[in-house]
Parts: C-alpha cells; structure tokens; sequence
C-alpha cells in the first residue's frame, strides 16, 4: 500500500507514530504560517500540519496544493492543541505534522466541490458523478446500499437458499412494460429483450428441483420514469417450491426485522399488519398506502344518493360513488387559494372538480355548495365525523377516479400537515389483490401482477365468468405508502396457465411460440412455487430516508432514461446498423 493509514483510523493511540497517508485535499487553510490541510479518503478525514518545524520545501509544497488534488504526506501523529479538537470528526482529537507531501495527481478546478454546501442542480451532479459521488452523504447511500445487500444477502444464505445467475440476454418476460432490445447480429430482424425481471427463469429453476432460490438481479424496464423508478434497476429476487403464501412472507418479514434493527436500530413486531386489495382501496384509494397517518376515505354514496345537488346525484346514478376525507381542525388553515390548489390536484388527479366544506362553530357547513346539501347536510357531518373547525374534501366520480384524486389529496395533506414523523417507518403487506384489471384502450383484461400468478383456490371457478371477481394469491410488501416488493404463488399446472392466457388475450397459437417453453416444463413436474421481488433501490431510499432513488444508484439515469454522463443513449456507426441488420427509421416530426 502507498500508505501506512486511512484518513478515518488514526486516534490519540497513535500519538507519536510516524505515518504516511494518502487522500484528495477537501480544503487548506494559512494561519499565519501554518498551514492546514483536510485529507479526505473514503474512510474519513484528518487534519495535517505544516508548522514551524517543518522544512522550507515541505511549506512551499503545502501551500502550492489544490482542492482535489491527490497527494501523499508522510509525518508524526500529534494531540490537537486544546481547545481546537473537532468532536464531529472521528480522527478530531489527534493532527499529522508532517516532514514530507508528495503530489499523485494534480486535479483541474472541480465543477463543485464535494464538501460544498450549495449543491449545483442535479444535471450538473449527473454529468460529473463522479465528483458527486465524492461528496460525503452521497458515499453513506452507498455503503448503506452495500450494507442493505449484505443483510440480504446473509439472510438467504443462512436459510439455505441459493445464488443463481439469469440471462440478461432472453426472451421478453412481461411485466407490464415496453422491453429494452437488443438487436441480433446473426439472425437479422430478431431481438433479444432484457429482462423486466427473471420471473421465468426463477420459476424454471424450481422446476429444475432448486427449491429456494435468491439472486440480486438488473432488472430494465421501459416505462415514464418517477422519482422512485429507474429503467434500469435492482431487484432482491426470491422463489420457493412447496410454499403457500405465507411462508413466503414470513422469510420476509424475517428480513425486515432485521434489516430495521441492524440499518435503524429499530425492533419491528411481527407479523407485520395485513390488509386485503379491497380495504386499501376502500379506505386509502391506493394499493399502497402510507400508514404513517390516518386520513381515510369515508364512503357516503348512499347519502348522496337522497341528496338532490347534482353533482353527487349525478356520479350516483351513474353507477359511481361520492368519497371523501375529513382533514381535522383544518378549516381555518386552508385559505381559497389553498383550496383552489387542492381542487386542482384532484382534477389532474381526473377528478371533475373537488367538494370542499368547512364546519362551522355552530355545526353548519360554509362553502361554495354548502347550500346545495340541503337535507343530507347533518347525517353528512355524522358521516364523516365532522366537529367544528374540520374540513372536508368530497370527490363524486367512477370508483377508480375518486380512488385516484382522494390519495393524491392525502398523501399531500399528510405531508403538509406533518401528519406522521418522517423518520418513522411503517411495514405492512396488501395482500389479495384481483387477478385483472380491464384495459379500457384494448379492450382486454391485463395481469394485474403477471400472467404466472395463480389464483386463490377458491376463486379458480371464477377465471371464465367473473375475472373481475377472481382474486390471485399475490402480496405486496409496502413501507411508508411505497412498494417495496411485490409477489405471488404461481400457476404451476399448464392447463390453468393456458386458460389465464386465453382470458388475457394471447391465443394458443401466441402462447405456444412465446411461452411453450413454460408450459412443456409445466407439464414435466412442476411443484407447487411461489416468490417476490423487492426492490433494492427502493429498499435503501426507504432505510436511508431518502427521497430520490437516484441518490442510492452509483450511476443512474435522468428522468428522460439517459445517462448524462457517459451521453448514453447515443447514435452508432452506420457500420454497426449494417452488420445488425437495423435500419433507423425516424419520424417525420423529430427530423
Ligand atoms: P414487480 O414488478 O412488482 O414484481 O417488481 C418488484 C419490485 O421491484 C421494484 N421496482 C422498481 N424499482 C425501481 N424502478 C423501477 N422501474 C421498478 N419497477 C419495480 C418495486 C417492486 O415492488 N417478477 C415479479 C416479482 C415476483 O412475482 O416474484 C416482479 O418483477 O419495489
Ligand atoms: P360546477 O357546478 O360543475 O361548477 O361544480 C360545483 C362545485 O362542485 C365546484 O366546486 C366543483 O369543483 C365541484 N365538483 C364538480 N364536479 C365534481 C365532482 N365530480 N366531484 C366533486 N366535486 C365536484
């Protein structure tokens, strides 16, 4: 090693001892002829000196040294003079004077500084990471992050499971987005796709006798980017043969019990709460609700129903519902603007425009259609519990709309409310989810998770006259309102599989070319599996109390999937097209 010592290990222990260290300079200083230098590495900083003992060459040195600059100094360990230690600092009581500092490499004038504390805009970050990932809050989300992978790890390992590799180069597996292709050079016009996840696979290889099977997986995934998704991500993938649900979720559980008490600090009670698809719908209009508050939707359809204000009959006679939340003692907090901002997030959440009313001392609602609640106005204020001084929010629409507008409304008041710490975690599962959702634009029902997800035992029946009604054997692990992973017991005879993809759409012509594979090995002895994804990403953002997945990925992509540091993705030669067989084709209006 070029150095005897990290910038994070020495300690008054070390008094007297001659060492060398290396490390980028994070900041000099000149007092009066002394001269301090911070020595920054990963592992930490120390505090170097070049004072009156030391030799005219060594100051000159000292004192020609830049931000960035990597440099090797070699010297004595000595006390900090009293009053000058730095408590914050892990090598803070103890300084190096030193005799000798030789320069590695000389660095430019950094596009920022890591120990800036006026960030540049994250474009900036992006196309220099690696001068953001320098910055000390950027190297804790990765070794949090490397922290996180090994509790994963550890756990799986110890419950006997193992570690397989899974192409990145197959066949598309669906899982409800646009693959990432990749061209074929021997077989012109033929594609490979990354996998959006290797659920095939894993199910394969239960088929294949492996019984418990883990593997820290890329995942690729085409889709409209938000905070909290990448197209290029992370998943914890697990599958188990001979399990029912439950057993599944509790090696779960076990995971995130540890992972709280090991990351947080933090004793989790287990089993986690379990709520079905259905109360969280009915309750928090969302699949995965942040628990952290309350805030739940009250249903008052049937009140609606005898009021004569238009809007609420409208909704109810046209087969919709009338929802809505109390936000306690909020009326005076909320002024008109404030009120008008709410309504316009239900009506971008596809709202047609949001109730508001206001309880007043004396018991009687005040808003714009207060005067329209006429004889439903005192059972309303019963409904929802209503005291003086609450406010609240009514959305009168299809069920999937006042879903959509009521959980964008609540989760924004929980948060501008200060509903809940932010430190606090909260896990739970959503369990029973329904087989399908009805895809209004083909006109098809879709796999709510993936069309390999059994359904419940009971609700087998129901595959043919009512997908809606039917209910799959599938969970989800959510924290603090995010998915953080998702799963299911799989079909594991064909004849179910074939009848799941014929409800879906996919002929048996389509799935014989697509998925036969699956089906042959279906019918060669397929024990009964099951599995979940979590995802890793999500996982260290959530722990880390991070709101940017981006902040938790060595290398991410921007919101429009591109990497603005390597400027990937990028044209390539013609020659390459040539050899690919790919003609690029663009669009009249992007020429
Ligand atoms: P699912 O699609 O629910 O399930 O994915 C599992 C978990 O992966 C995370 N995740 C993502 N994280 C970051 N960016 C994304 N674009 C992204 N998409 C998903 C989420 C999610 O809960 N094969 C199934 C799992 C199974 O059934 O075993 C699957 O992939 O945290
Ligand atoms: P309008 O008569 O359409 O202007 O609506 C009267 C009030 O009811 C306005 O405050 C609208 O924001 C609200 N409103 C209209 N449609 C709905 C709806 N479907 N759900 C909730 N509020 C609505």
């Amino acid at each position: 090693m070029l150095r005897t010592h990290t910038c994070g290990e020495l300690r008054p222990d070390h008094l007297g001892h001659t060492v060398t260290l290396c490390g980028w300079v994070d900041r000099v200083r000149d007092h009066k002829g002394v001269i301090f230098i911070d020595l920054r590495d990963r592992w930490g900083r120390t505090q170097v000196v070049v004072g009156a003992g030391s030799s005219a060459d060594v100051a000159a040195a000292a004192r020609a040294v830049r931000p960035e600059w990597v440099i090797t100094v070699t010297g004595t360990v000595g006390m900090r003079p009293e009053g000058t230690a730095n408590p914050k600092l892990a090598t803070g009581g103890v300084e190096v004077a030193i005799d000798s500092l030789g320069v590695l490499n000389e660095a430019e004038t950094p596009v920022f500084h890591p120990n800036t504390t006026e960030l540049p805009g994250e474009e900036v970050r992006l196309e220099h990471r690696w001068l953001d990932l320098r910055r000390p809050s950027m190297q804790e989300n990765m070794f949090l992050r490397s922290r996180i992978v090994k509790i994963m790890r550890d756990h799986f390992d110890e419950l006997g499971f193992i570690d397989v590799e899974t192409p990145m180069l197959g066949r598309s597996t669906p899982e409800g987005a646009r693959d990432y292709l990749v061209p074929s050079r021997l077989d012109h016009g033929a594609f490979f796709a990354l996998p959006q996840s290797p659920q095939l696979y894993k199910q394969l290889l239960m088929i294949a006798g492996f019984d418990r099977y883990v593997q820290v997986a890329k995942c690729f995934r085409d889709e409209d980017l938000r905070a909290d998704r990448q197209p290029e991500f992370t998943q914890l993938d697990v599958e188990m043969s001979f399990v029912e649900a439950g057993d599944v979720m509790g090696v779960i559980e076990g995971l995130v019990q540890r992972t709280a008490r090991e990351i947080l600090g933090l004793e989790v009670s287990l089993p986690l709460p379990r709520l079905t698809w259905d109360e969280c719908m009915e309750r928090f209009g969302h699949d995965a609700p942040d628990l952290r508050f309350g805030l739940e939707i009250t249903d008052l359809t049937p009140l609606a129903g005898e009021s004569e204000f238009r809007v609420f009959r409208a909704a109810v006679e046209s087969g919709g519902r009338v929802r809505g939340i109390r936000v306690p003692g909020a009326a005076a907090r909320f002024s008109r603007k404030d009120l008008d901002d709410l309504t316009k997030m239900a009506v971008d959440a596809g709202a047609k425009g949001l109730v508001w009313l206001k309880v007043e001392s004396d018991g009687s609602w005040s808003g714009p259609v207060a005067k329209n609640l006429g004889g439903i106005a005192d059972r309303l204020r019963e409904a929802l519990s209503a005291a003086p001084g609450d406010l609240a929010l009514i959305v009168a629409d299809s069920f999937e709309v006042t879903c959509k507008a009521l959980h964008t409304l609540r989760k924004r008041l929980g948060a501008e409310l200060e509903l809940y710490d932010p430190k606090a975690m909260h896990f739970s599962w959503v369990v029973d989810f329904p087989m399908f959702a009805h895809d209004a634009e083909t006109g098809h029902w879709a796999a709510m998770h993936h069309p390999f997800t059994a359904p419940r035992p009971a609700d087998v029946d129901l595959l043919e006259s009512d997908p809606a009604g039917c209910r799959a054997v599938a969970y989800d692990l959510v924290i603090n309102g995010s998915e953080a992973g998702g799963g299911t017991i799989r079909i594991h005879d064909s004849k179910t599989q074939e009848r799941v993809f014929k409800l879906l759409g996919i002929s048996s012509e389509v799935s014989r070319e697509r998925f036969g594979f699956l089906l042959d090995a279906l019918r060669s002895g397929a024990p009964p599996h099951g599995g979940i994804a979590l995802g890793i990403d999500r996982w260290v953002m959530l722990f880390g109390g991070l709101d940017s997945i981006r902040d938790v990925i060595a290398f991410p992509k921007t919101q429009k999937a591109s990497d603005l540091m390597t400027g990937a993705p990028s044209p390539v030669d013609t020659k390459q097209l040539v050899e690919l067989g790919v003609r690029v084709v663009v669009p009249p209006k992007e020429k």
